[in-house]
């Protein structure tokens, strides 16, 4: 098995050919203040290449979700530099860097913060009626993606009326309805059963595996593991492994 180990700062060249979709540098991130203060990042340098379906494993509270967030723009980093397809998003003004989340990030949210008064089809709508396009066809696009992942049958019911797993395909049919060059998911197949946790994968595997894409999952679900290309095991607000995975499924 090819390894990258990781230490501290330093950090390895792409392999020949691949191009990095997404490059972290020294950024921390920190919660709180005095003797409450939380190092959730404490200096990660990581890389996320083009093509690649990149995983992010770790226990509870080691900063998954507070890494995605900085990558997905949602959250400001206090220290260090994110480069998106060589957009530095922590430079970017508010204006810039929503217009640049809305064109080119999808993201699954841990809570899948679904809209309450919109249907299924509504609510994966949103990011094509921020694009611009018309509510009948946003719509009918976002049913297309619903179809896909099982829930053709939901696409008018509302979030209250679905179960945690249905709502949790919404929230990557959002995320996937715009095909954004970067989809970013917090455990998008926790509340899924096998099966329908498969299909997810598969999906993301498609959207990551095209020449201009990546995909980065944080997963708690042995189940999934094989779906990723690399894995990256953080601990404690750092990236502490990053290895290939061999038994990716072939592109
Ligand atoms: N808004 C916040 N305010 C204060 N502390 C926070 C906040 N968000 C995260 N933290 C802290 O930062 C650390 C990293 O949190 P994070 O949510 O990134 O962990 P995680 O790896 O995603 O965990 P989990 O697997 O449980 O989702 C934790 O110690 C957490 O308590
Ligand atoms: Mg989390």
């Amino acid at each position: 098995m090819s390894s990258l180990e990781f230490n501290g700062n330093e950090i390895a060249p792409p392999p020949d050919g691949i191009q990095t979709a997404v490059r972290v540098r020294g950024v921390s991130k920190y919660f709180g203040k005095g003797e409450q203060r939380v190092a959730a990042l404490q200096g990660v340098s990581w890389d996320v290449y083009v093509g690649q379906l990149t995983m992010i494993i770790g226990p509870s509270g080691c900063g998954k979700t507070t890494l995605l967030s900085v990558i997905a723009g949602i959250l400001d980093a206090d220290e260090g530099s994110v480069e998106i397809f060589g957009n530095d998003v922590t430079k970017m003004n508010d204006r810039t860097l929503t217009r640049f989340r809305a064109e080119r990030i999808g993201f699954v949210f841990q809570q899948y913060n679904l809209l309450p008064a919109l249907t299924s089809a509504e609510n994966a709508a949103v990011p094509l009626v921020i694009a611009g396009w018309s509510k009948s066809r946003a719509i009918e696009k976002a049913s297309h993606v619903l179809n896909s992942l099982g829930m053709g049958k939901k696409i008018k019911s509302m979030p209250n009326q679905l179960s945690g797993g249905q709502q949790q395909r919404v929230a990557i049919a959002r995320a996937l309805v715009h095909e954004p060059s970067l989809l970013v998911c917090d455990e998008p197949t926790a509340a899924l059963d096998v099966e329908s946790g498969r299909t997810v994968m598969n999906l993301m595997r498609e959207a990551a595996l095209r020449a201009d894409r990546a995909v980065v999952v944080v997963t708690h679900d042995n189940r999934v593991f094989d779906f990723g290309d690399r894995i990256t095991r953080m601990d404690d607000g750092h990236v502490a492994e990053v290895r290939d995975n061999v038994h990716a499924p072939a592109a």
